[in-house]
């Protein structure tokens, strides 16, 4: 058996499967392990007449690569990571770089990177977004860690990322854990603008009565403008499907109980450690969890139904624009919010980010992927230091302009009782960051009425306390 391979995927579910094909798609030879036969058999068959092969066996498969031997782990993040990792060791030599591809907690993979280097392999965290077909056609990818270890795969990644003007959706983004670390943000704003997108639902269906279809059009009117995004296109889509199982459609079959894999939390975990406000990607997490507190919402529901007393009218045409206008703002602010804790987080962590790369290779191929995306790019580009996109010119008026429509939606959605956590934290974030005296002397007068834990004045420098 000769080691010619150029590239080796542990874990060979439909992600590793189909990024493999995409490999094999450009030109590359790649060889495939899992322990499990079927999906080895799988890569075979789906790979016909590529210069693919799949197989159960580490040493055979160790034997299939060139080296030095780059290896992914498309695995289930956490403990299954370091087994496969564990299991490799024996079978590896100075220099050979595993890769870990999947939605690995940021801190692990610095763990594992100090791990790896003693033992004188190269690591680098890497974020795959895109999903299954991402993977197979172009997934926007985000590689942290040294240099040196990146040259060893950036032409393979470059081949295989989505492109977008010819540019490819993967740059080395920075050193140590920065690429799990921006994946974990991406997921966080996609959490964010996915509870977004389900509030607007929310809205045109319960006050504006929008039937599926009329949805369907909305969000594909949308996403022709604007909004123009990978999750306003699949919303669309979504309204349009019919329940094969029944005469309706599928979207109102489905459980109202969003389930998570924990990459949000991450994000508002590490915002809160950074002391970065994050609040509608928070809102998203906490959504998620209410959702799934159905029985104890049915319970409540009953002894509430009076809330309401009265609403007001509405028109639909007004409530149509007013949301996607909402959705608009909301949109910029959240991942103006992202991208701050970014900023932030490059700094606390020695990463090196560079925002107009994270903007650039978000623009295709990640769920995240966005119009806007670009606009952002371009406001990076022209101020990289820029810390917060509220600060940059070409978003003033956008927001000045969407952020009207937005109040007066939340007014009629507050009269409604349409639950709007995250569309609301957008406009409180904006209203809070736009706003330079905040009421929060108070709480450094609470403070130190029951703590003594001082002040600062707003005429003199220095530290006080005031016996109340
Ligand atoms: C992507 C997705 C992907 C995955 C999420 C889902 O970028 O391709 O983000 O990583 O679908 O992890 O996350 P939840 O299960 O937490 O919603």
């Amino acid at each position: 058996m000769s080691s010619t391979y150029d590239f080796g995927m542990i874990g060979l579910g439909v992600m590793g499967r189909n990024f493999l094909l995409n490999i094999a798609d450009h030109g590359f030879s790649a060889a495939g392990l899992d322990l499990d036969q079927e999906k080895a058999d799988a890569l075979d068959e789906e790979s016909e007449g590529k210069a693919v092969k799949g197989t159960t066996n580490t040493a055979e498969f160790i034997a299939l690569l060139r080296r030095p031997r780059r290896i992914m782990l498309l695995v289930p993040a956490g403990k299954a990571v370091d087994s496969a990792i564990e299991a490799l060791l024996p079978h590896l030599d100075n220099g050979d770089l595993i890769i870990d591809g999947g939605n690995s907690h940021f801190e692990d993979t610095n763990r594992r990177q100090e791990y790896l280097k003693m033992k004188g392999l190269q690591f680098l965290g890497v974020g795959v977004s895109g999903g299954a077909e991402g993977a197979r056609k172009g997934p926007s990818i985000m590689p942290g860690g040294n240099v040196e270890a990146y040259q060893l795969v950036g032409p393979i990644l470059e081949a295989v990322s989505a492109k977008v003007n010819g540019d490819p959706c993967v740059a080395h983004l920075g050193s140590g854990s920065a690429g799990h670390y921006v994946k974990m943000v991406h997921n966080g704003i996609e959490y964010g603008l996915m509870q977004l997108i389900a509030e607007a639902y929310d809205i045109l269906k319960t006050i504006g009565g929008l039937s599926n279809e009329e949805l369907h059009q909305v969000f594909s009117l949308w996403n022709k403008g604007a909004l123009e995004s990978f999750l306003i296109e699949i919303t669309a889509d979504i309204f349009a499907k019919r329940d094969p199982e029944s005469d309706g459609f599928l979207v109102d079959q489905i459980l109202d109980k969003a389930k998570q894999k924990g990459t949000g939390k991450w994000t508002s975990q590490s915002a809160m450690d950074l002391g970065i406000g994050i609040p509608t990607i928070d809102a998203a997490v906490t959504m998620r969890g209410i959702s799934a507190l159905k029985m104890e919402r049915k319970q409540t529901a009953p002894h509430y139904i009076r809330a309401i007393e009265e609403t007001p009218e509405v028109h639909k045409e007004q409530v149509i624009y007013q949301v996607g206008e909402a959705l608009h703002f909301a949109f910029i602010t959240t991942y103006a919010q992202g991208m701050h804790l970014l900023a932030e987080a490059s700094e606390e962590y020695g990463y090196g980010l560079n925002l107009e790369t994270v903007a650039k290779i978000w623009r295709g191929g990640c769920i995240i992927r966005a119009e806007l995306l670009e606009i952002m790019r371009q406001a990076y580009q022209e101020q990289p230091a820029l810390r917060n996109l509220l600060l940059a010119p070409v978003f003033h008026e956008p927001l000045l302009h969407s952020q009207q429509a937005a109040r007066a939606i939340l007014k009629t959605a507050i009269d409604f009782g349409v639950p709007t956590m995250a569309l609301s934290s957008a406009l409180a974030y904006f209203d809070a960051f736009r706003n330079p005296r905040l009421p929060l002397n108070l709480v450094q007068a609470q403070r130190d009425y029951f703590g003594s834990h001082t002040y600062e004045r707003v005429d003199k420098e220095g530290v006080f306390h005031t016996e109340w």
